[in-house]
């Protein structure tokens, strides 16, 4: 595997709660700087696998759960990531890493979930984490989750604030000598992102609703049917006009629950028209796929007046490119 240029790998960690053999030893040969670690299992892995010391950090649920959907929400004890602390399990795990030759213990992570709006769970569960705190601890990875804006109604705190209760928090739990690492993810893009549909049709109900059905769905943006997650919708071209038409706006593929947004006010929808639903720039086209047979769009990026495609749109011949 070849790293982009620019990347360092020994500033990558690789994360997941399955991690192959192969993985493993992916990263070991591209130097990447820490594995964390997840399960008993994938410490008798790297234990066999390793053949020189990889520094690793342990993957703690500290028992907090944000109030989020259910599905983003990882570091409550009921979770398939990392060891608990009420069970004693992060404790055992600790012991045991510390006393492999081919792991090289140096701290801890704690992702609690993602689409955050508190910040309070984040202290809680740094609190958490200093009663596992040692000599040993020279990094705290303190994860991502800090919630964005997706409609108008959401205020999600100030990346200032978020850092702040992090780094104040880390400080004051581990002392000022820890790094601390931060994994923000959605808040970094969500809000750079948005997508471009083309209405199809617009199939009015009388009296009951109107569909108004775009070219993509739950094949380009899985969250609304994953998480019931909420956005906004407006006609491109006339987004400054005050919309009177209350909508649902559909996908193309054959499920009644390919929704992407139930309820939308949009200014007079018609065949041809360009709809878009802004905040679609994280966990869009990263979960994106091919149910139907539906070719991917295209990912373009856009500043001063220019674009340009960095991702172009999948064919059918690419659809087919791995058939044997
Ligand atoms: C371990 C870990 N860190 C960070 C993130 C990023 O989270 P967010 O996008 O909520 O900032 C994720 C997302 O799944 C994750 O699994």
């Amino acid at each position: 595997m070849a790293l982009a240029a620019g990347f360092d790998p020994a500033r990558i960690h690789m994360h997941g709660n399955n991690k192959s053999d192969e993985e493993i030893l992916m990263a070991a040969r591209a130097g990447v700087g820490n594995l964390v670690l997840d399960s008993f299992d994938e410490i008798e892995r790297c234990e066999r696998l390793l053949d020189a010391p990889m520094k690793a950090l342990i993957r703690v649920t500290p028992g907090i759960k944000p109030s989020t959907h259910d599905f983003i929400t990882t570091g409550q004890l009921d979770s398939k990531f990392g060891f608990g602390i009420a069970d004693r399990l992060a404790a055992r795990a600790i012991e045991r890493v510390l006393a492999s030759e081919q792991l090289d213990l140096v701290g801890l992570h704690a992702h609690i979930g993602s689409q955050i709006f508190e910040l309070e769970p984040y202290r809680l569960a740094i609190a958490a984490l200093g009663e596992l705190a040692g000599d040993w601890c020279r990094v705290v990875d303190v994860g991502g989750g800090l919630g964005v804006a997706y409609t108008a109604d959401d205020a999600p705190p100030s990346i200032d604030d978020y850092v702040d209760v992090k780094v104040r928090g880390v400080r004051e739990v581990f002392g000022p000598g820890v790094r601390i690492l931060v994994e923000p993810g959605r808040s970094l893009v969500a809000n750079a992102g948005i997508t471009a549909y083309r209405v199809g049709t617009v199939k009015e109900i009388p009296g009951v609703r109107t569909y108004v059905a775009v070219d993509g769905g739950m094949s380009d943006n899985l969250r609304p049917m994953l998480y019931g997650s909420r956005y906004e919708a407006l006609i491109a071209d006339r987004a400054g006009v005050e919309p009177d038409t209350l909508v649902t706006v559909a996908g193309m593929h054959c499920e009644s629950g390919d929704v992407i947004v139930r309820d939308a006010m949009l200014a007079a929808p018609a065949v041809g028209d360009v709809l878009v639903t802004p905040a679609t720039g994280a966990y869009g086209h990263a979960m994106a796929s091919n149910y139907n047979g539906v070719t991917r769009p295209p990912v373009i990026f856009c500043a001063g007046g220019e674009a340009r495609v960095v991702v172009r749109r999948e064919t059918y011949d690419d659809l087919t490119a791995r058939d044997v």
